[in-house]
């Protein structure tokens, strides 16, 4: 069975956006929409996995959608929609929890992570999480997601959720003459300079929303040029200058990662920024750096600002991309409500 192309990726609105986002996820969402139909969901069922104030979700739920629509992800020919607004994601989530086994998600390392010390204290759905993940992308039959690094250890789940379903239901989608292997086995995209943009501060974590010990950690889409010069300024480094070839990176984490950044917002591998810079120090890298970063992301912030000042448009968007993305949805919900027996 071939599946019709559909890319699908989800950004949880809680905390701010950053550049890790923006350049392991936003950026990379605007050039698929000339070959895919693209699905880009805000997921707030996701983000309330952990605290977040009614008033902190709302303002981040229209900050991520501002950002995808300031980064160029055209509305009309592509869906942007929040996920409860479609509750069929909530209703393909409990299937799933009833497919995936206790010993995968006990396996997820982000769980652990996010858990700590504290894993008797969380959430069930923070638990759960992976599994709404996996609704989130083959409730419309995704092929292609496009993420950072980070998410790879949860596609890999969705492709076991998808496989066992296809299996244990097997029988039952031939017997109803559906396309045997019901659910495609979604492909991970991630690809580019910046797949894991990591701390300014400390180049051997990742770039967070939540972790960040300091405000000089993080990029925030919203920062002003000035801030945005002064963190890079400010960023750790260490004395040797640039290297001329791209392995002499591998045993430094912070040279590599602003490297990587300028590569990823130049539309550049990270050998062609060496070959401009190898040999240079810091001094001369971190100014052109910055004066990049603020090209790049001053536009986009100013355009953000713009749209989160117009609610009423973001409301016509959102409820829009919400119809249309729940149209795809009830079409295979009737099919797999079907598969599993229930009595309609
Ligand atoms: P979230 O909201 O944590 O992050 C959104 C996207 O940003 C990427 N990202 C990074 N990329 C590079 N460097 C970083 N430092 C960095 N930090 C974050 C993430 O990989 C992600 O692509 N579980 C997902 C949201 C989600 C989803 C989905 C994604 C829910 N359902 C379905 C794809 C498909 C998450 O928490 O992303």
């Amino acid at each position: 069975m071939t599946f019709p192309p559909r890319v699908f990726s989800g950004i949880k609105p809680s905390g701010d956006l950053h550049l890790g986002n923006y350049l392991g996820a936003i950026r990379r969402f605007v050039p698929l929409q000339k070959t895919h139909h693209c699905i880009y969901c805000v997921v707030d069922m996701h983000a309330i996995t952990v605290w977040q104030e009614p008033e902190d979700l709302r303002r981040a739920t229209y900050e991520v959608a501002a950002a995808y629509i300031a980064a160029g992800i055209d509305t009309k020919n592509h869906i942007i929609f929040n996920q409860s607004q479609v509750l069929q994601h909530a209703e393909l989530a409990w299937i799933f929890n009833c497919v995936a086994r206790m010993g995968w998600m006990n396996r997820m390392t982000q769980f652990k992570d996010k858990a700590g010390k504290n894993s008797e204290n969380v959430s069930l759905g923070l638990f759960a999480y992976p599994s709404l993940m996996a609704a989130d992308i083959l409730l419309y039959k995704a092929t292609h997601v496009p993420v950072g690094e980070d998410q790879k250890q949860h596609l890999e789940l969705t492709r076991d959720i998808a496989q066992k379903f296809n299996n244990d239901y097997g029988k039952r989608i031939k017997d109803l003459h559906l396309d045997a292997g019901y659910f495609p086995l979604t492909e991970p995209m991630i690809a580019g300079a910046a797949t894991r943009v990591r701390s300014l501060r400390d180049g051997t974590r990742k770039m967070s929303k939540s972790d960040a010990a300091s405000d000089m950690e993080t990029i925030y889409l919203l920062d002003d040029a000035d801030a945005i010069a002064n963190k890079i300024k400010r960023a750790k480094t260490d004395p040797e200058p640039l290297p001329e070839d791209v392995k002499d990176l591998e045993n430094r984490p912070e040279a590599d990662n602003l490297i990587s950044i300028y590569a990823a917002l130049a539309d550049k591998t990270k050998q062609e920024v060496i070959a401009e810079f190898g040999g240079k120090g810091f001094g001369v890298f971190k100014p052109a750096l910055a004066e990049l970063s603020v090209s790049v992301l001053s536009p986009i912030a100013t355009e953000m600002r713009r749209l989160v000042g117009d609610k009423g448009e973001l409301d016509r968007i959102l409820r829009d991309g919400a119809d249309r993305a729940r149209a795809i949805a009830e079409t295979n919900m009737r099919e797999i409500r079907e598969i599993v027996g229930y009595v309609r």
